[in-house]
């Protein structure tokens, strides 16, 4: 074997030890259409929530967190569980997951597919504290087992709307992030919600599309109890 071939193959044994492959595609439970907690419960007991312990959530849990945010819900497979304008969906959902992140699940960084109702692993770097330093130092956020950031692609809506675009992708990333408070609550979880941090620095450690502005962060899991 020339050394050329010898340096591909030995090249792609390394890549293939530190990028994750296919199987890294994780098809979720099936999310329930039906909750212990009323909508008005839910609602009144909302808060935003600072200080999470450090117990793993289960993944049926994520499952039916996401389904709230983003999942597919009607018209055959084209609607979903937000509003959109022109139901054109420019966001998307990314999920960091510490050592104890949720049950099962590697540590890491994945990204959601509503119409597989499967997550994918991206990389296998959690980085809830670099996260958390590029949120203003906000270093709570890197307490919970898991965190939803939320971005938007704004090519997917201005095409149609112009520039006002945007301004419809900001209003729905509000859509998500309330949905994905209320299903917490209803689950017994505890979600928080951060605006403030640095998008490019965000863009830059988790690795995602420049294309892919992170609107929200919302920290998840079990609240501390005093
Ligand atoms: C768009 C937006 C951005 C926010 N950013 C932050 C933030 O960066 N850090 C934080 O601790 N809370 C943040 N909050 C949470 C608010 O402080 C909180 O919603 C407010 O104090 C009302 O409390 P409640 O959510 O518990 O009802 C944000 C809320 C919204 C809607």
């Amino acid at each position: 074997m020339s050394k050329f071939f010898s340096f591909v193959i030995f090249t792609l044994i390394v890549l293939g030890a530190n990028q994750c492959s296919s199987k890294d595609v994780i098809q979720l439970p099936v999310p329930t259409g039906k909750g212990k907690v009323s909508v008005e419960e839910a609602i009144k007991n909302r808060r935003t929530i600072r200080s999470f312990a450090s117990r793993a959530i289960k993944l049926v849990d994520l499952s039916q967190i996401l389904w709230a945010a983003q999942g597919i819900t009607g018209e055959g497979g084209l609607k979903r569980a937000a509003p959109s304008a022109g139901a054109l969906y420019p966001l998307d959902l990314y999920i960091i997951l510490g050592e104890k992140g949720v049950e099962g699940l590697k540590s890491g960084i994945y990204h959601y597919f509503p119409s597989q109702n499967s997550i994918e692993r991206l990389t296998d770097k959690g980085l809830k504290v670099e996260l958390a330093q590029a949120a203003l130092g906000q270093m709570w956020i890197a307490e919970a087992p898991v965190v939803i950031v939320i971005t938007a692609e704004y090519e997917r809506v201005t095409g149609k709307y112009g520039p006002r675009g945007v301004r419809y992708a900001h209003m729905e990333a509000g859509h998500v992030g309330e949905n994905i408070f209320i299903q917490a609550v209803a689950l017994d979880l505890a979600a928080g919600i951060v605006g403030a941090f640095e998008n490019s620095k965000i863009i830059k450690l988790m690795g995602i599309p420049a294309s892919h502005d992170p609107l929200l962060i919302m920290p998840l899991g079990y609240q501390k109890k005093r």
